[in-house]
C-alpha cells in the first residue's frame, strides 16, 4: 500500500483526502461543496464503492452514514463497512453519522473503533471541527509509525518505549559515530548483541564486516588461532595459513562477546592487539595492521571477577572507554506488554492463529514475572503459548506462569491504597535508581511529599 510518509513530497502539498460515504445524492454533493476547498474529497454511496475507494484512494479520513443500501434503515451495512475499513487501514479515522434517536448506534460505531460520531442534520462547522481535529491525529499518527518503522529498523529490531529503553537509543546513537570501544553490559537475553550491531548498523562502518565471536564457547585451545589466525606448520594440523577473525573484522566492527569468559593468557594478546591496532597471526612474524572498531558485551560482574583475578584490570579500561548497560526487562514499565504484543504477533502470524489474544490475566502474569532470562525468555514463552493454546486465548497456564495473587483481596480501602502507593513508589525508586528528584517528578508529586509518603509507608531511602 504506497503511503506518505515523512519524506513524501506530495504529502506536504497535496490537500489531505477525505472520503463522504452517503447513500443520499443530495447530501454527497452539498457536503463536497461545502469541504472541496479544504480537501480532496471522493464520494461513494454504498459499502462496496466506499471500499474500493478505502483500498485505492487511501483516505486519512471518512464520514461514513451508518444506513446504507439494501437496508438504509439498519446499520448493518455500515458496521460492516466500518470493520473492514479499519482492518484494511488501522490508523484510518472513521466518522460516523446516524440519525438523532440513534446515539446508540453511534456508541456502538466508537466501541468498534470509530473516531468520532455527528447526529443528522450535520452542521458544517460542526463537522469541519472535527474534520480539522480528525486529519490532526490521523497525521500524527502516520509520522509517528514512518518515524517508529525507521527507528526499529536502524536498531535491528530492538523495540521498546520505556523511558530506559529511550536512553539506551539515545546511547548507541550517540557512541556509534565514534570509534571508541564500548563495553556492553546486561543480564542474559536483554538484547546486548542486538545493541552492538546497531552500533555497527549506525556507524561509518555499517558497510564493513560485522563480526561476532563467542569468547565462552570457543575451546581455551583454539580461540587464539580463531582470534588471530595462524600460518602454515604453526602447530599439528596447521597444513595451511589461515586468517583469524579480528582480520576478518578488517574495515568494520569486531564484537567480543562474552569477553569475562576470555582466558587470561589471551587477555594479554588482546590487549595488545588494542594498544597497538597490530596482530601477529600464530607463528607468524609479520605484523600486520587492523583497523577495527571493537565492542564486547558480558553479562557476568567484571568488577567482581578482577578482584578475583580473572580479568585484567589494564583490559577492562580499554574496552570499557564507554560503558552501555541495557536494563534487565522487569525494570523497562510497559514494555513488557509492548514486547509481548510483538511476539504474539509475529508467533501468531507464523502459526496461523491470528486471532489469538493475551487475557487480562495473562497480561497481569506477564507484568508480575521477575523475568531472569529478559526478552529472550518472554519471545520463548509467547512463542510456546501460542502453540499450546487451543482457543483465542492465552491464560498464563499457556505462558507457564502463576496467575498474580490480588494484592488487594481482603484489603480496607485505606491498606489497599497503600499497597498500591508502595508498590508505585518502589518501582518509581527502581527505575531512577533510588534518584529521589527524579521518582518524584515521574510520580507527579514534590519532593517533601515522595520524603513523607515514603516514612509513611516505611521505604528505606537508598
Ligand atoms: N528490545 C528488543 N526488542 C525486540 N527483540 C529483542 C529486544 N531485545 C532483545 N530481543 C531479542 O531477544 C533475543 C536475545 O537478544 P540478544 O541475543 O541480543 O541478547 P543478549 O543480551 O546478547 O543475550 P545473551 O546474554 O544470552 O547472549 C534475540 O532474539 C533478540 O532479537
Ligand atoms: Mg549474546
Amino acid at each position: 500500500m504506497p503511503q506518505a510518509t515523512l519524506l513524501d513530497p506530495q504529502s506536504l502539498t497535496a490537500k489531505p483526502k477525505l472520503l463522504i460515504v452517503d447513500d443520499d445524492e443530495n447530501i454527497r454533493t452539498q457536503m463536497k461543496w461545502a469541504l472541496a476547498r479544504e480537501y480532496t474529497v471522493v464520494l461513494a454511496e454504498d459499502r462496496q464503492s466506499a471500499l474500493d475507494a478505502v483500498r485505492k484512494e487511501h483516505p486519512a479520513v471518512v464520514t461514513l452514514d451508518l444506513g446504507l443500501p439494501p437496508s438504509p434503515g439498519s446499520i448493518e451495512e455500515g458496521m460492516h463497512a466500518l470493520a473492514v475499513m479499519l482492518a484494511q487501514d488501522p490508523l484510518i479515522k472513521v466518522i460516523v453519522i446516524t440519525g438523532q434517536t440513534e446515539r446508540h448506534n453511534a456508541l456502538q460505531a466508537i466501541g468498534q473503533g470509530a473516531y468520532d460520531f455527528l447526529c443528522k442534520p450535520v452542521a458544517v462547522e460542526d463537522l469541519q471541527g472535527i474534520l480539522r481535529r480528525a486529519f490532526y491525529v490521523a497525521q500524527l499518527e502516520r509520522e509517528n509509525r514512518a518515524l517508529q518503522q525507521t527507528t526499529t529498523e536502524l536498531f535491528q529490531g530492538m523495540m521498546g518505549s520505556s523511558s530506559q529503553m529511550q536512553e539506551v537509543f539515545a546511547a548507541i546513537r550517540r557512541v556509534a559515530t565514534t570509534e571508541v570501544p564500548v563495553l556492553i553490559i546486561g543480564e542474559s537475553g536483554t538484547g546486548k548483541e542486538l545493541a552492538a550491531r546497531a552500533i555497527h548498523r549506525l556507524s561509518d562502518r555499517k558497510d564493513g564486516p560485522f563480526v561476532a565471536i563467542n569468547c565462552g564457547a570457543i575451546p581455551e585451545t583454539l580461540l587464539e588461532s580463531e582470534l588471530f589466525g595462524h600460518e602454515k606448520g604453526a602447530f599439528t594440523n596447521a597444513h595451511m595459513q589461515r586468517k583469524g577473525r579480528i582480520e576478518g573484522a578488517q574495515g568494520g566492527t569486531l564484537f567480543l562477546d562474552e569477553i569475562g569468559e576470555m582466558p587470561l593468557t589471551l587477555q594479554i594478546k588482546l590487549l595488545r592487539f588494542l594498544q597497538e591496532r597490530v596482530i601477529e597471526r600464530v607463528g607468524g612474524r609479520e605484523e600486520i595492521p587492523i583497523d577495527t572498531r571493537v565492542l564486547a558485551a558480558t553479562n557476568i560482574d567484571l568488577k567482581k571477577a578482577m578482584s578475583e583475578g580473572r580479568f585484567r584490570e589494564d583490559l577492562y579500561y580499554r574496552l570499557g572507554v564507554v560503558v552501555l548497560t541495557i536494563p534487565p526487562l522487569r525494570d523497562r514499565g510497559g514494555d513488557i506488554t509492548l514486547l509481548a504484543n510483538l511476539f504474539l504477533q509475529r508467533y501468531a502470524a507464523e502459526n496461523k492463529k491470528k486471532a489469538v489474544k493475551l487475557s487480562q490475566a495473562a497480561l497481569h502474569a506477564l507484568e508480575s514475572h521477575s523475568w531472569p532470562g529478559n526478552i529472550r525468555e518472554l519471545e520463548n514463552r509467547i512463542k510456546r503459548a501460542v502453540i499450546m493454546t487451543d482457543g483465542n486465548q492465552i491464560a498464563p497456564v499457556h505462558l507457564e506462569l502463576t496467575e498474580p495473587a490480588d494484592p488487594y483481596v481482603g484489603k480496607r480501602l485505606k491498606e489497599a491504597r497503600e499497597v498500591l502507593e508502595r508498590d508505585l513508589v518502589q518501582r518509581a525508586l527502581a527505575r531512577t535508581k533510588g534518584n529521589l528528584t527524579q521518582a518524584a517528578a515521574e510520580l507527579g508529586v514534590s519532593r517533601p511529599t515522595l520524603y513523607e509518603l515514603m516514612e509513611k509507608l516505611g521505604i528505606a531511602k537508598g
